[in-house]
C-alpha cells in the first residue's frame, strides 16, 4: 500500500489502522475498544488493553536477540564504549526496577531522573516503567531553578542524578544543582540516588543520598507491572511561553504502538539495525528516539556522550556510524551546520567506511535549504526533513520512506504522517487556500501517542492547545500546504524559540532579566543565527535615576540567566534601550520586534502606542 491509501485508511478506519498497528506489541490482555472518544477533548487509546512497556522494550527481546547489543554507549569525553546486549539491559533495568521499589517507589509514583548521556539514564526510564512508576527526565543543561520548578510540579518521591556531565570544555557538577534545586523547592524528595561518575564523582548527603551502585548491588531483581493503556509512563517538561514548563503527560499503550510503528515505516528501520539518535534523553528525541522506539523494535541504539564538532573534531559522526554500523542517524540541522562550519569540503568523510550508512532524518527546526543541499551532496544518501514536537512524540510531518519514498522538497518537511489530519487556519477558524501561511492545527482525535493532557493542569491543556478552534490541536507553529499536499513549517507564532534544536521559552529568560535591580522591563526575542538556528536577544529598559556600567549591567544580565534558566539557553547578547514597543494597552510588540531584528519587512501596527520605539529597537539591533 502507498502512501496516499495509507493515509487515507488512518482517517476513515482509524479503529481498524491502529488495531493493527497494536498487533506489533506484546499486550498482557489485548484492547478490545481501540479508541474511546467520550469525552473527545481526551481521547483514549487502548485504554482496556493492559501491557508493560519496559517488557516490550526489553525483555521480550531477550529470547531471540538476547545476545544482540541493545544498547551502545559511545562516549569521546569519556573515551569509553560500553555494550549492553539485550540480555545485560534486561538484568540491569530488572535490578534498578527492584532498587526503586526497595526505596518505595510503587506504581504511579515519580521518579525525577536529571542525568547525563549515561546508559544508567535509560535504564532509569526503563526501571521506572518496569514498575508503573512515572519518569521525569530533565535534560543535564537546565539550571537549578528549572530543575526545583520541576520537583514542585512532578512531586517524585526519588531523584536519580549523576555526579557530573562532561561538556568539551568543563566538567559540570550535577550535585551542587541538584542540592540548590531542593533547597528552592517546597517538596521534598525521600531519597537521591547518585551515579558517581569517575570524571567528578560528588559528596553523598547523608541520610537523602544512595549511590546507584550501592542501590544495585543490594537490589534483588524485579518483574514488569502491566498497566492500563493509558496509564502514564512518563512526564516530559517543555518550554511554553510563559516561564512555567508544561509537562507533557505521555501513556504507555499509544506511545508504545506509535513508536513501534514508526520506526519500519516513517524511519524505515527493521529489528536488529543500528539506529542512532544524535540528541540526549532530555528532549522527546531522546526519549522516543534514543530509548524508546528503537529497542521497542528489538534495534541496537547508539547513546552518544559527545558533539558534533570538537569530540575531538568534525569526523566524529563518521566515526561513530563506522565504527557501530549505524543504518539510520537522525540529529537536528544545527549539527550539519556545524559540521560544514568546520569541514566544508567534508574531508573527515573520507576517513570512514559509511556502507552501513542508510539515510539521514533531521529534525528540531527546519531544514533550511542550504543545509539539505549541502548535507545531500555530502552524504550521497536521502536527507530527510521531518517536523514533530514534544507533545505530539512522534512525527506529524515526513517523508515516509517504508511507505514510499516521495519526491524530496527541500524546506518542507513533506506529507501528513498517517494518523496526523494536518490543516492551514485563518484567525477565523477558516481553512487558508493553498499556498497561504496561517497556523497549523491539527484535527482531533490525535493519533496514539500523543500527549494525553499537561500535567496536573488539564485547564492549561484545554486552554493553550484545544480552545482556540473547536475540535483542532493547536500546534503553535505556522505555514502553509502546497498544491501537492506538502506542509511547509515556516516556525513559531508564539514565543517559544529554538537554540540549536532546543526548544526554550523566551519568557522565561524575561522573568530572570525582569528580576534584576536596574531592569524597569525588558523583552527577550529570538533572532535568526546561521549556526543556532535562533538566539535570544534581550532589549532592557532601566529604571529611571539608575545609573548603571551598561558593560557590566549585561554581564550581570548574562549570568544570571546562566544561573537560573541554564547555560543550554545561550544568552549572550543584552540591549539597553530607552524605550520597548508596545500597544496602547502595554502589550510588548515582540512580533515586529522580531521582523526588524530579522531585517523582514514590517508594518507599523495601528496599535501602537510610540511609533518611534520601533526605530530605538531598528538602531539597537543595527548596533549589534
Ligand atoms: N549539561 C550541561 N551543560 C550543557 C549541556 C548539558 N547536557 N548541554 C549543553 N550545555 C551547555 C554547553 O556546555 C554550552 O555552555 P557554554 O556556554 O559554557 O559553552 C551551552 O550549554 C550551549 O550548549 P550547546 O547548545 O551544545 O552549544 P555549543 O555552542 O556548545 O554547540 C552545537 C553547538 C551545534 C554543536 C550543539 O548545540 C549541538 O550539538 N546541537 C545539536 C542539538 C541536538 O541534538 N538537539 C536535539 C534535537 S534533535
Ligand atoms: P520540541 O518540542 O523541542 O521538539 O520542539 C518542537 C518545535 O520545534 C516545533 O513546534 C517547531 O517549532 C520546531 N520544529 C521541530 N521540527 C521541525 C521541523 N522539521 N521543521 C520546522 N520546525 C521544526
Amino acid at each position: 500500500m502507498g502512501y496516499e491509501q495509507t493515509f487515507r485508511r488512518s482517517v476513515e478506519d482509524p479503529e481498524g489502522f491502529w488495531r493493527e498497528a497494536a498487533e506489533l506489541i506484546s499486550w498482557d490482555a489485548f484492547p478490545e475498544t481501540i479508541l474511546d472518544t467520550t469525552d473527545p477533548n481526551h481521547p483514549r487509546w487502548f485504554a482496556d488493553g493492559t501491557l508493560n512497556t519496559c517488557f516490550n522494550a526489553v525483555d521480550r527481546h531477550v529470547e531471540h536477540r538476547g545476545d544482540q547489543p541493545a544498547l551502545v554507549h559511545d562516549s569521546p569525553v569519556t573515551d569509553s564504549v560500553t555494550t549492553l546486549t539485550y540480555r545485560e539491559l534486561r538484568d540491569e533495568v530488572a535490578h534498578a526496577a527492584g532498587g526503586l521499589r526497595s526505596l518505595g517507589v510503587e506504581q504511579g509514583d515519580r521518579v525525577i531522573i536529571y542525568m547525563p548521556m549515561v546508559p544508567e539514564a535509560a535504564i532509569a526510564m526503563l526501571a521506572c516503567a518496569r514498575i508503573g512508576a512515572v519518569h521525569s527526565v530533565v535534560f543535564g543543561g537546565f539550571a537549578p531553578r528549572e530543575l526545583a520548578v520541576r520537583i514542585d510540579d512532578a512531586k517524585p518521591k526519588v531523584l536519580i542524578a549523576g555526579s557530573c556531565g562532561i561538556e568539551p570544555s568543563r566538567i559540570v557538577e550535577y550535585l551542587p544543582i541538584v542540592d540548590k534545586a531542593l533547597d528552592q523547592a517546597e517538596h521534598t524528595v525521600d531519597t537521591c540516588v547518585v551515579l558517581q561518575r569517575d570524571a567528578h564523582p560528588g559528596e553523598l548527603v547523608e541520610g537523602r543520598d544512595v549511590s546507584w551502585a550501592a542501590l544495585m548491588a543490594d537490589a534483588e531483581p524485579v518483574d514488569c507491572v502491566p498497566v492500563a493503556g493509558d496509564y502514564p509512563l512518563y512526564i516530559l517538561y517543555t518550554s511554553g511561553t510563559t516561564g512555567t514548563p508544561k509537562g507533557v503527560l505521555r501513556d504507555n499503550g499509544g506511545h508504545a504502538v506509535a513508536l513501534r510503528w514508526s520506526m519500519p515505516n516513517l524511519y524505515d528501520t527493521h529489528p536488529g539495525e543500528v539506529f542512532w539518535a544524535a540528541s540526549d534523553v532530555g528532549w522527546v528525541v531522546g526519549h522516543s528516539y534514543i530509548v524508546y522506539a528503537p529497542l521497542l523494535t528489538g534495534c541496537t541504539t547508539v547513546m552518544y556522550e559527545g558533539k558534533p564538532v570538537g569530540t575531538p573534531d568534525a569526523g566524529a559522526f563518521w566515526r561513530v556510524i563506522d565504527d557501530h554500523d549505524v543504518a539510520t542517524l537522525f540529529t537536528a540541522p544545527t549539527a550539519f551546520r556545524a559540521i560544514k562550519k568546520e569541514d566544508a569540503d567534508g574531508e573527515h568523510l573520507a576517513e570512514h567506511d559509511l556502507s552501513s550508512f542508510r539515510v539521514l532524518y533531521l529534525a528540531g527546526e527546519r531544514t533550511d535549504p542550504d543545509t539539505y543541499d549541502w548535507a545531500t551532496d555530502l552524504l550521497a544518501r536521502p536527507v530527510i526533513d521531518h517536523w514533530w514536537q514534544t507533545e505530539t512524540g512522534w512525527p506529524i510531518v515526513c517523508n515516509p520512506l517504508g511507505i514510499e519514498q516521495l519526491e524530496i522538497k527541500p524546506g518542507s518537511a513533506a506529507v501528513p504522517v498517517p494518523g496526523w489530519q494536518v490543516d492551514v487556519l485563518d484567525e477565523h477558524g477558516q481553512q487558508r487556500p493553498t499556498g497561504e501561511n496561517g497556523a497549523i492545527a491539527i484535527r482531533l482525535p490525535l493519533p496514539p501517542g500523543a500527549l494525553l493532557t499537561v500535567y496536573g493542569d488539564d485547564e492549561r491543556y484545554l486552554d493553550e492547545y484545544l480552545s482556540t478552534y473547536d475540535g483542532y490541536y493547536l500546534t503553535g507553529d505556522g505555514g502553509y500546504i502546497d498544491e501537492d499536499g506538502y506542509v511547509f513549517i515556516m516556525g513559531r507564532t508564539d514565543d517559544v524559540i529554538n537554540v540549536a534544536g532546543h526548544r526554550l521559552s523566551t519568557g522565561a529568560m524575561e522573568e530572570v532579566v525582569a528580576a534584576h535591580d536596574a531592569v524597569a522591563e525588558c523583552a527577550v526575542i529570538g533572532v535568526a543565527d546561521d549556526m543556532k538556528g535562533q538566539i535570544p536577544v534581550g532589549f532592557v529598559v532601566l529604571k529611571s535615576g539608575t545609573d548603571v556600567d551598561d558593560g557590566q549591567l549585561r554581564r550581570e544580565l548574562v549570568q544570571m540567566v546562566r544561573d537560573e534558566v541554564g547555560p543550554v539557553a545561550a544568552f549572550k547578547d543584552v540591549r539597553v534601550v530607552s524605550k520597548l514597543p508596545k500597544t496602547r494597552s502595554g502589550k510588548i510588540l515582540r512580533r515586529t520586534m522580531r521582523r526588524i531584528a530579522d531585517g523582514e519587512e514590517y508594518t507599523t501596527p495601528s496599535t501602537i502606542e510610540d511609533a518611534t520605539a520601533l526605530d530605538v529597537i531598528s538602531d539597537a539591533i543595527a548596533s549589534r
